[in-house]
């Protein structure tokens, strides 16, 4: 490990402070932390101090530990704890850091360090003839399956050879960084065998989409099943003990201690089907059908039992005649409840993607922009009729709470900044985005 001490008195600024637009973006940071938590804004403050001067002074520490209101020494520990910051200036165009820890080292980092040497500088942490370009060792990148590879600024290169780092060195001495395509260097997708995918070939789906069958429309809706019991009977109702009719005796309702004999071989059929479906989905990797029809409440126990027919019937039988409240079926009854759609999908509960606005006439915009927006998110913000920026940043605190709610991930939008991204993106798109936040959306 390679001891990180700031840089010479000679570079360092004699003050720092944030620019307006960190300002304002490190109060926001600041205040989504609880009252009394506001030092775990920490890294991020350092971070944005570094990606506004382009490394990390002691000026600057300074400055985040007087707004966090903690001790100088506690936040140089962490800024020269990390290797992501940089204590003394770096090349401009590029700072390339180079993993040295032992997978990278077996697959060929030394020779990387070799290149950076003659193409950068001799040593590291010195920048070029032009101030453009530098290059450190560090420690492990966490891509050690696409080893050897190097990070420069937030973006790492993997799978790289001596010549390939050669390029993408050219590349960005000559500002042309962006040409290149971080990531593996040898075309494969991401951690993937280099001959490509071998499992997981499947197209990604959503829950949703792949397990819960689209609504009939309202014209081709089932009819309400007709009542099973005989029109004479009482409206049905929970069954329950207390609910026994005082004339009848233990040996007139033998059912009250179990379920009868015929109940029992009923309930170790449906048992034993369940458990072969089970069974033959796991052996063609399919979902098991069974559990699902069990937790989502499309099926409940007494109806299987029941031969499928209609579930009120033992609920009814039972009010009906007091002598057979507790058969079987009534005992099945008790316990159907148990499947709680809500543990499994509170989104289908809540009505799905049901549209909560009128999405506006003409082209979308690319809510995938919104850094916290993925495609997923960004198919069921359509859905809830959201399909512009604009509509983001304007959403008020009971829409926000609204949207929230429908896709069942709260805090979410205040978390990843939504609404300040959002006006950004339609004030100026991209450009306004990078001029704002410092980095490109997404
Ligand atoms: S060892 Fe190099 S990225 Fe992990």
């Amino acid at each position: 490990m390679v001891a990180r001490r700031l840089a010479d008195d000679q570079v360092q600024p004699a003050s720092f402070a944030f620019n307006n637009d960190n300002a304002k973006w490190a109060e926001w940071k600041i205040g989504l932390y609880p009252a009394g938590r506001q030092q775990s804004a920490v890294i991020p403050l350092l971070m944005r101090a570094q990606e506004q001067d382009g490394w990390v002074s002691r000026a600057s520490i300074e400055k985040v530990a007087e707004m966090l209101g903690m001790a100088y020494i506690r936040v140089l520990e962490v800024a020269t704890f990390y290797t992501q910051f940089q204590l003394q200036p770096v090349g401009t165009r590029a700072h390339v850091q180079v993993c040295g820890t032992t997978p990278c080292q077996l697959r060929g980092a030394e020779g990387l360090i070799e290149v950076c040497k003659s193409k950068i500088h001799h040593d590291p942490h010195h920048l070029n003839a032009d101030g453009t370009m530098s290059w450190e060792e560090v420690e492990c990148a966490g891509a050690c399956v696409n080893a050897p590879m190097v990070t420069i600024f937030k973006d790492t290169y993997e799978d790289l050879t001596e010549d390939r780092l050669a390029e993408i060195i050219d590349a960005f001495a000559a500002g042309k960084g962006e040409t290149i395509t971080p990531g593996p260097q040898i075309g494969r997708l991401n951690a993937a065998p280099e001959g490509g995918r071998v499992v997981l070939l499947e197209e990604a789906t959503t829950y949703r989409e792949k397990f819960v069958p689209p609504a009939p429309p309202p014209e081709a809706a089932p009819a309400a099943p007709a009542a099973a019991a005989p029109a004479t009977a009482a409206p049905a109702q929970a069954p329950t003990t207390a609910a026994k009719p005082k004339d009848v005796t233990e040996e007139s309702a033998p059912a009250i201690k179990g379920p009868s004999k015929d109940a029992k071989v009923s309930e170790a059929k449906a048992e034993g089907e369940r458990k072969a479906a089970d069974t033959s989905a796991k052996a063609n990797g399919e979902p098991n059908k069974a559990m699902r029809e069990t937790a989502t409440g499309a099926e409940t126990d007494a109806s299987k039992i029941d031969g499928g027919k209609a579930p009120g019937k033992a609920t009814t039988n039972a009010t009906a005649d007091g002598a057979t409240e507790a058969s079987p079926k009534k005992t099945r009854t008790i316990i159907a409840p148990k499947a709680n759609p809500k543990e499994v999908n509170p989104v289908a509960e809540k009505g799905g993607d049901a549209p909560l606005f009128v999405a506006p006439e003409g082209p979308a915009d690319d809510l995938k922009l919104v850094s916290g927006v993925g495609p997923v998110l960004e198919r069921r913000l359509n859905a809830l009729g959201i399909t512009r920026w604009s509509q983001v940043a304007a959403l008020t605190p009971e829409q926000i709470d609204q949207v929230e709610g429908s896709l069942n991930f709260r805090g979410r939008v205040a978390r990843d900044n939504w609404l300040q991204q959002a006006e950004v993106l339609a004030r100026g798109g991209e450009e306004e985005y990078v001029r704002v936040f410092g980095k490109k959306p997404r």
